[in-house]
């Protein structure tokens, strides 16, 4: 299989893997399960060439397809634990696949688990339920050379530079990729779901701190972190992260060397920091697909839970939204616990107490002991793994 291909069908996973998520959280009829699966066919007709199939195995979570194991992302990997929960160990796809047959395959994976659904092969996709886990190395396939990484979601350096291609879009003043953003979120979401350990994610994505999208992805698996602690779950679940992604957006038009000046900011230059929540929202409002809650909690983020802060509003009844409220929280945290420019990263301890000194008045207490008793947790799962504590240096 050639580059040209082997980059089709790896779309075709990202497309498919998409558009199963979608489906478990909205109706198969929902346009966006439509418009991935046409995506996605379009891919796959590619990535067949001039073939009569491709055969795709499943190993573990891993995939193999026509002989060859596909490099690790977050979308194969994903493709690869759906078709593992679905029992499923090799797919075979002929040329001639049409999209009802593929969007009947995204149903059922999507429905994986519920009572009645079974997965059933059509004409032009044939389903087989024999599990290759125990392949030997001398059929060219070693366990060993994929089964290394698989805790928390392995956001591969693709997806990230995928993210920060968005993020540079937004800089360049062109149009928000909200699809993609929302595959993004979708992942982050599945992690939780599956029990993963989605917060494990923050420690590697600190080391590239320079970035606003870093700090946004942090916010978001912080945000989705303290949602779902509260039973909040689907649509409201998405939205929420969707929203935090998105919260310093109005930050993308601000000079980076503002952003990341080290020495003692002007008057002006914190004028422009302190729009960017009215920048951001200003912006969002303009794009079709983002979610109202995304508009809302980029402009009151920065909003205190005694109601100082920016920007300041007229009305002495408002309060902010809950989604700006945990943002609030997650963008202290995150902000502290990581190096940056012009400030060392804290110590979780410090953070801790930080954060229980603002109860109260500038950040909701309640959502702080929520935040608190999750964020211990996981120090604690950290320690005892010895992947916690990286001293500032
Ligand atoms: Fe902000
Ligand atoms: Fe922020």
């Amino acid at each position: 299989m050639n580059t040209e291909r082997r980059e089709a069908l790896h779309h075709f996973m990202r497309h498919l893997a998409a558009a199963v998520s979608t489906a478990s959280l909205y109706p198969i009829t929902h346009s966006q399960v439509g418009n991935l699966c046409r995506k996605a066919l379009g891919c796959l007709t590619e990535a067949i060439g001039t073939d009569t199939e491709i055969k795709i195995i499943r190993i573990d979570d891993e995939l193999v397809a026509d002989g060859v194991p596909l490099e690790r992302s977050m979308y194969v990997g994903r493709l690869g634990g759906m078709l593992k929960g679905s029992g499923v160990g090799h797919i075979r796809i002929r040329r001639q696949v049409v999209d009802h047959e593929l969007l009947s395959l995204i149903e059922s994976l999507a429905k994986k688990g519920k009572e009645g659904n079974e997965l059933c092969s059509s004409e032009n996709i044939r389903l087989g339920q024999v599990d290759v886990r125990n392949v030997r190395p001398e059929e060219g396939i070693s366990k060993a050379d994929w089964a290394s990484g698989q805790a928390g979601i392995g956001v591969s350096a693709d997806e990230m530079a995928l993210f920060m291609e968005m993020y540079d879009n937004v800089r360049k003043r062109k149009r928000l990729d909200v699809v993609g953003l929302s595959e993004i979120v979708t992942v982050f979401i599945d992690a939780f779901v599956n029990d993963a350990d989605p917060l494990l994610a923050l420690a590697p994505l600190r080391a590239m701190d320079e970035y606003t999208y870093t700090h946004s992805t942090n916010v978001c698996i912080l945000n989705l972190a303290q949602a779902k602690a509260m039973g909040i779950i689907g649509a409201q679940l998405h939205d929420i992260g969707i929203a935090a992604m998105l919260h310093d957006v109005g930050k993308l038009f601000i000079p980076e060397e503002i952003l990341n000046k080290t020495e003692k900011l002007t008057e002006d230059e914190w004028e422009l920091i302190r729009r960017h929540p009215v920048t951001g929202a200003h912006y969002l409002l303009d794009i079709p697909g983002v979610p109202r809650l995304a508009v809302v909690t980029a402009f009151e983020h920065h909003m205190r839970f005694d109601m100082r802060g920016y920007p300041r509003v007229k009305a002495s009844s408002w309060r902010p939204n809950i989604a700006s409220q945990m943002t609030a929280i997650s963008d202290i945290y995150d902000s502290l616990r990581t190096k940056r420019v012009y400030c060392k990263a804290e110590d979780f301890k410090v953070v801790e107490h930080i954060l229980r000194e603002e109860a109260g008045s500038q950040l909701n207490p309640q959502l702080v002991s929520n935040f608190l008793r999750i964020m211990d947790r996981q120090h604690a799962r950290e320690e005892m793994n010895g992947i916690g504590e990286t001293k500032p240096s």
